[in-house]
């Protein structure tokens, strides 16, 4: 079956968001309303795979839904939506639980980096959550997922995961009119650009995160024009000048990482970045990074800030988005049903 084209990609509403995020994936999100019929979610069941306080969940569902719109996602043109309200989420992990294997799940380095030492404790959601990510995905037949670099490996899992399904239920899937077997097609990650890996802006071989405990290691969008200045005039780097060629940033991650940061900043490219600085001083190259940044996050903030005075509105979009991401998802649901063979009335 050929499958028409359908982006989907997904945002954990937890701790505030950061320019890792901005530049990893709201970006191409936004770009790619303006190609693609796009399905944009706010992953609060995935959220809770470790422990949220309810309140400052809600909040968190709305304040990641208010930057979305902020920074251009419209919700009218795409669907916007949180995930449990759309129940075919749920379900459909449960059916990708039964056909994803321990041992595919056993090697995700992102269960592994966030149960840490203490792996008995961990959630069994936590350890599953890739699952419910491929029945995100998949509950659409969503083709393109935008997301940033570390979320690579899960798409991979996504894709062996329709693959299996797809084996295991050969039979049922062509008696069904599939003539070529294929029921889910395999998702494309869609890592593109100058930062699908922002790094930290204190340790350059360490990913830009909201669970970072230092603030100085990541630019918020929240973030005011003057701790904005601060953090990159703090930022760590070398005592060399800035090379003339992308070649000259091998070794010098941190380098590297505030010019890939410009150069997604500027919508342009590193060598771009270094014919214009090539030769430079990080004291020059800083206080220009400094201003591209408050210029593009500042009125992101500033919106976001105004949607929010109104919770009520940011609740309505998420029940509109939902209703529309249910008519999608239901009848594909429907499907998967009588393919494992359940009775439905
Ligand atoms: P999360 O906040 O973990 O739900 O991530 C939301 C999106 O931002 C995902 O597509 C991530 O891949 C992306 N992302 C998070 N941190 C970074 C980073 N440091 N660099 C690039 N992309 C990132
Ligand atoms: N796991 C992703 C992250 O942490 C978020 C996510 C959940 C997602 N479901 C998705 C991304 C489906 C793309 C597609 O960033």
């Amino acid at each position: 079956m050929k499958f028409q084209e359908r982006v989907f990609s997904g945002m954990q509403p937890t701790g505030s968001l950061h320019l890792g995020n901005y530049l990893g994936a709201m970006l191409k999100w936004i770009d790619l309303q303006k190609t693609h019929e796009c399905i944009y979610c706010v992953v609060d069941l995935h959220a809770i795979t470790v422990w949220q306080d309810p309140a400052e969940l809600r909040q968190a569902i709305r304040q990641v839904t208010a930057a979305y719109m902020a920074a251009g996602l419209d919700p009218k043109k795409s669907i916007l939506f949180n995930q449990s309200q759309v129940s075919a989420h749920a379900e459909l992990a449960w059916v990708f639980n039964c056909v994803a294997r321990l041992g595919w799940l056993n090697r995700m380095t992102q269960f592994k980096e966030k149960a840490g030492k203490d792996r008995e404790n961990a959630s069994v959601g936590l350890y599953a959550y890739p699952n419910l990510m491929a029945a995100d995905i998949l509950a659409y037949r969503a083709t393109h997922v935008p997301v940033g670099d570390d979320q690579k490996q899960h798409l991979e899992l996504a894709r062996d995961i329709a693959q299996k399904f797809n084996n295991d239920f050969a039979e049922p899937i062509r008696e069904m009119g599939y003539e070529d077997g294929i029921f889910f097609p395999q998702p494309e990650p869609v890592i593109t650009g100058p930062a699908t890996r922002v790094m930290s802006l204190r340790d350059g071989t360490r990913k830009m995160s909201k669970s970072e405990p230092s603030d100085l290691s990541r630019i918020n969008l929240t973030d005011d024009v003057d701790s904005i200045a601060k953090k990159i005039k703090k930022a760590k780097t070398d005592p060399e000048p800035l090379p003339g060629e992308v070649e000259g940033l091998e070794a010098r991650p941190e380098a590297e990482n505030l010019v890939g940061i410009y150069a997604a900043l500027a919508g342009t490219s590193k060598p771009d970045v270094l014919s214009e600085f090539g030769g430079k001083q990080f004291s020059q190259f800083k206080p220009a990074l400094a201003e591209l940044c408050v210029e593009k996050l500042g009125p992101i903030a500033d919106e976001a800030r105004r949607l929010m005075n109104d919770p009520a509105e940011i609740d309505r979009v998420l029940a509109n988005g939902s209703e529309r991401a249910r008519e999608l998802a239901t009848p594909i649901l429907n499907e998967v049903k009588d393919v494992v063979g359940f009775i439905r009335g």
